[in-house]
């Protein structure tokens, strides 16, 4: 993967995979191959490309949803995996994209697209059988596998990218964010070979003027270059991950943590007022996780909630002794949070 696409954000770089993939099958003499399969509770942007890949209804309202786009279920087997394992539950959200194809013909699908591990979504870390059986489903059919790595690219999963940490073989990867960690706005698509080639045989008629800007992409280099003489990903893959998943597991003693996950540095917990059947709670979603966020806040940690799971991201450099002070917050407002919810009649099963 030698070549990239520069833009200014991730939400822009997805619009221009939309194009490329597009503009590729046309090259390739197969201009019907428009159609890109996403996921439900995927983030891609919120451009209306980038809205349209990722499958948030409430993005979808406002502005509506691109044709040629088609959405499939998400491998959240902790809220959508009923009497399943996750094993065969990752299995069978996987399956769902090769019905998908059958559905719409092979002859007019050009892509799909996914998160590596769901952000935006819940940080839903999907299940061991899931990426191997897409990436054998779109080996078969020969369609264009995209990866954006938009969060999970530059160390976050302890890898430099959240493809190696899956096994997953994408020709384009959508990248932003850690590019330079934020400090200026970046973003790209790194493409494969086999497709830059056909892509570099004709014209394509696509462009920012702010693509590769040179103080971006100056930024952006000595960020790289302090992520990798630092050794920052080797921190995070021998120090920082498996410290703070031996403390984050520990969270599912507390009476209100259904499930903790994480990967690398990015890590979830689902809250739930029964964890032996995953019950949601009877309050509207997201009452439990916006209260519970606003004990973190008060308790000076910054951990969102989706819905009622709660998210955390914290910097590649965290030292353990800090994962102690977020470990100590998050289990203060935890408790705090339950006691609020007992004493309001919320810690209630729907
Ligand atoms: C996976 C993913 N893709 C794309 C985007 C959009 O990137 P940006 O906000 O830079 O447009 C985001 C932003 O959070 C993201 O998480």
């Amino acid at each position: 993967m030698n070549r990239v696409f520069f833009a200014g954000s991730g939400s822009e770089a997805n619009d221009t995979n939309i194009r490329m993939v597009r503009r590729y099958w046309d090259i390739m003499g197969q201009p019907e191959k428009r159609i890109i399969i996403a996921r439900k509770n995927g983030y891609h942007g919120s451009t209306i490309g980038g809205g349209s890949l990722g499958g948030m209804s409430g993005i979808h309202k406002h502005g509506g949803l691109l044709s040629g786009i088609v959405h499939i279920g998400q491998p959240d087997w902790w809220s959508e995996g009923g009497d399943h394992t996750p094993e065969a539950f990752g299995l069978a959200r996987a399956q769902e994209l090769e019905a998908m194809i059958k559905q719409l013909g092979v002859e007019n699908v050009a892509a799909f697209i996914g998160e590596p591990v769901q952000g935006a979504g819940g940080v839903i870390v999907p299940p061991a059988t899931y990426w191997p059986e897409i990436q054998r489903i779109c080996d078969k059919y020969g369609i264009l596998l995209i990866a954006d790595e938009v969060i999970t690219g530059f160390g976050r999963t302890g890898n430099w990218f959240g493809s190696e940490t899956f096994g997953i073989r994408p020709h384009i990867m959508t990248i932003a964010k850690g590019l330079s960690s934020g400090y200026q706005p970046i973003g790209g698509s790194i493409v494969h070979d086999s497709v830059a080639e056909v892509l570099a045989s004709d014209e394509f008629n696509h462009g920012y003027t702010y693509s590769g800007h040179p103080v971006a992409a100056a930024v952006a280099l000595e960020n790289l270059r302090i992520i990798q003489e630092d050794g920052l990903i080797e921190h995070v893959r021998n120090v920082a991950h498996p410290y703070l998943k031996e403390r984050w597991d520990a969270l599912t003693d507390h009476p209100m943590v259904g499930e903790a996950k994480l990967v690398g540095l990015m890590g979830s917990i689902a809250l739930t007022p029964n964890k032996a059947t995953r019950a949601k709670f009877a309050s509207e979603a997201g009452t439990v996780g916006y209260r519970t966020r606003e004990r973190c806040f008060a308790n000076d940690l910054i951990m969102r909630h989706v819905g009622d799971r709660m998210i955390i991201s914290p910097p590649l450099v965290i030292t353990p002794a800090e994962i102690d002070i977020l470990i100590e917050r998050a289990k203060k407002s935890l408790d705090e949070s339950y006691a609020s919810l007992k004493a309001d009649g919320l810690f209630v099963a729907a």
